[in-house]
């Protein structure tokens, strides 16, 4: 059953949810009805200026980027397997070009702590507000291989956002405090 989980008890193998696994990121207004979210794989979680933190990368040419840049909040949400399709519809369709959202069968909805909207099958619904931004600097690449990434120039800029609510499966997201 899904359930609020405090962040410090907010638990997951860095690998399995990003790289593996993927995530929704979706910014904007639910209320408005004005936002837009794709799927993303590069990013982390981790700790700034003592705050629990979510950092995601986002490519200028994204549609998501004008909502990310506009608006106050992201959220981060991760499915099970059943809903590869319909992430993999989100990662490569741009919101720019029709109804993505309603095409890939996902259902937007209120999130508890934000405007931006979190969707109703996760299994795993991370809340953020945004605290900083920055740019990729290629002078500031210190492996070739980085660069391979990037033969648009198309550098990313990199969200971080405090980490304001989780809610997610307890036995597979909380940390086991006794
Ligand atoms: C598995 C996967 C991971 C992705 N990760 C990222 C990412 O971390 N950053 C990014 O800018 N684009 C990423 N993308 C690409 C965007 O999801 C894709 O370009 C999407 O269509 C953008 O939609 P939009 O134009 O509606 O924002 C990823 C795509 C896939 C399929």
């Amino acid at each position: 059953m899904k359930k609020e989980i405090p962040v410090d008890q907010f638990m997951v193998k860095a690998s399995d949810v990003w790289d593996t696994g993927w995530f929704l990121l979706a910014s904007g207004d639910f209320k408005l009805k004005h936002y837009n979210c794709m799927t993303v794989s590069w990013g982390g979680f981790g700790t700034m200026w003592n705050l629990p933190i979510a950092m995601v990368v986002v490519r200028p040419t994204r549609y998501t980027f004008e909502f990310i840049n506009r608006y106050d909040s992201f959220s981060l949400c991760a499915f099970s397997r059943e809903y590869r399709k319909a992430l993999s519809l989100l990662g490569s369709m741009s919101g720019r070009d029709g109804d993505k959202i309603a095409a890939s069968g996902l259902i937007p909805t209120a999130a508890a702590r934000i405007a931006s909207p979190v969707f109703e099958q996760a299994e795993l619904r991370i809340e953020c507000r945004k605290l900083y931004w920055q740019d990729f600097d290629p002078s500031h690449f210190l492996d070739s291989r980085i660069q391979e990434n990037y033969a648009s120039r198309d550098y990313h800029r990199m969200f971080y956002g405090e980490i304001v609510s989780v809610t997610g499966e307890e036995e597979k997201y909380a940390a086991k405090t006794s």
